[in-house]
């Protein structure tokens, strides 16, 4: 279970800001903003209920044993859930050549179309021991699908069967992929109709390859079954959801804009790269539900504890106040080392001698903490008690509950990205994309510009 320490995001210790009697007196609004998420049952929690996709992955049992590599070729909402899984749940070294895996398979997750990148991967592994698992419910995202014809390519080239090694997992009736399955043959997985790219980790985008290498799938519905209950039920002073989204629209509203999420863990480092899309794509509207102009949202920014301590820390202290601080902490590593006691008798080393290299990140996160609430910066801190499923999928069902809150407290919809159509549409014309060349029109021609 997750633990929530909220003693430096207030007045009391910051000297400045919000008291907990001021967000207790505001705690019947996310109540309700809370409540009318739950009530609403949108995608991410329906899934919870059934165990419909956790089978129709568990089905595939037997074919996957068949492969030492599954690449998921997939960007945004149908990539990062599959990194997240993948750093956090497994060891940093599972994909090296020469680390037991006990059958399980290595995760390769391209999400970009830099040629470099996806050579980096392709010319790597050995095809025929290669499933290629196309995410992407639309079918139609530029990046998934040229990564899905250069694949198609070099398996063609290979002479192996297409059916054998891809899998498809997408939108359950609309879609090239769809129709390229049907034609082909070609294994599928479903992405519900009612979950969105960036909430669906736990459907069968984020599951298949979590379960190739070994994830236990099961613990992390457990998980995030769990921290609806816990979430849903409690009263405002003891819900670390509420808190949480108070405290987050009080930062907004007092113009801090900026919400770092900074993990002391290279382990959870991407599930703030995950929280990161979640909260920019999901709070970042134009327009509010009556359509009126509001320009809102929070802009997310990741940073890696203490490695940051040294590039961004300077700037959360002493720059502008515009912050609010989230820091992931782990208690318990599967792996530590002792730091031997050597140079007695230089006292710059000497007091690290004997204490753990975990210690010393803890103590860093905490006392980083510390500095920034002297400093008036409010933070809070997510604590891990160990990396698992059940901890990782409370803490994906907590951020997909306060990201849907907050789009219910700041009155948008949390659910939709109209802000990216217009890139891809322009991106479209430039590819040469049939009915698509008047969007480019716009931005040619004549049109100041100043390159130099
Ligand atoms: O959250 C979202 O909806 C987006 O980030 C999508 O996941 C992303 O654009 C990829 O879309 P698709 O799965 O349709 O290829």
């Amino acid at each position: 279970m997750l633990n929530f320490d909220f003693s430096l995001a207030f007045k009391e210790n910051l000297g400045t800001g919000v008291t907990y009697e001021e967000i207790l007196e505001r705690s019947e609004v996310a109540s309700e903003a809370l409540k009318k998420v739950i009530d609403a049952k949108p995608g991410f929690i329906r899934i919870l209920e059934t165990k419909e996709y956790l089978e129709e992955v568990k089905n595939l049992t037997s074919w996957f044993a068949n492969f030492e590599n599954v690449v998921v070729l997939g960007i945004g909402g149908s990539a990062l859930g599959n990194i997240a899984l993948h750093n956090s749940l497994k060891p940093l070294n599972w994909n090296l050549t020469d680390f037991d895996r006990k059958g399980k398979a290595r995760v390769f997750v391209v999400d970009n179309v830099d040629p470099e990148f996806v050579n980096a991967v392709l010319s790597k592994i050995d095809l025929s021991r290669t499933l290629f698992n196309v995410i992407s419910k639309s079918g139609t995202t530029a990046e998934a699908m040229a990564n899905y014809l250069v694949v198609r390519g070099f398996l063609d080239k290979a002479g192996l069967s297409p059916a054998e090694h891809l899998l498809f997992t997408t939108d359950p009736e609309k879609g090239v992929l769809r129709t390229i399955a049907r034609k082909e043959g070609i294994k599928t997985l479903t992405i519900p109709e009612d979950v969105g790219g960036r909430f669906s980790i736990l459907t069968p985008v984020g599951l298949a390859s979590a379960f190739a290498e070994g994830i236990n799938i099961d613990a992390l519905y457990i998980g995030a079954r769990h921290g609806l209950e816990r979430y849903k039920n409690r009263k405002a002073s003891e819900n670390p959801l509420i808190l949480n989204a108070l405290l987050h629209l009080e930062a907004i509203n007092s113009g801090k804009n900026i919400s770092v999420m900074m993990p002391y863990s290279n382990r959870l480092y991407s599930l703030a790269d995950w929280y990161r899309q979640l909260w920019a794509e999901s709070l970042g509207k134009r327009f509010d539900r009556d359509g009126r102009e509001v320009f809102t949202g929070q802009t997310p920014v990741k940073a890696l504890g203490a490695v940051d301590q040294h590039s961004q820390v300077q700037l959360y202290n002493e720059g502008p106040k515009d912050k609010i601080i989230t820091f992931l902490k782990l208690e318990s590593f599967s792996t530590d080392y002792e730091i031997p006691a050597l140079h007695n008798d230089i006292e710059a080393l000497s007091y690290l001698g004997g204490k753990k290299l975990s210690t010393l990140l803890n103590s860093e996160q905490y006392g980083t903490a510390l500095a920034l609430a002297k400093n008036g910066v409010p933070n809070l801190t997510v604590t891990f008690p160990e990396l698992n499923e059940e901890n990782v999928g409370e803490f994906i069902l907590y951020y997909e509950l306060l990201t849907a809150t907050m789009g219910e407290l700041l009155h948008i919809n949390p659910y939709d990205q109209p802000g990216v159509e217009l890139g891809k549409k322009i991106t479209y014309g430039l590819m040469g994309r049939k009915s698509y060349e008047d969007f480019l029109k716009e931005y040619s021609g004549d049109n100041w510009r100043l390159k130099l």
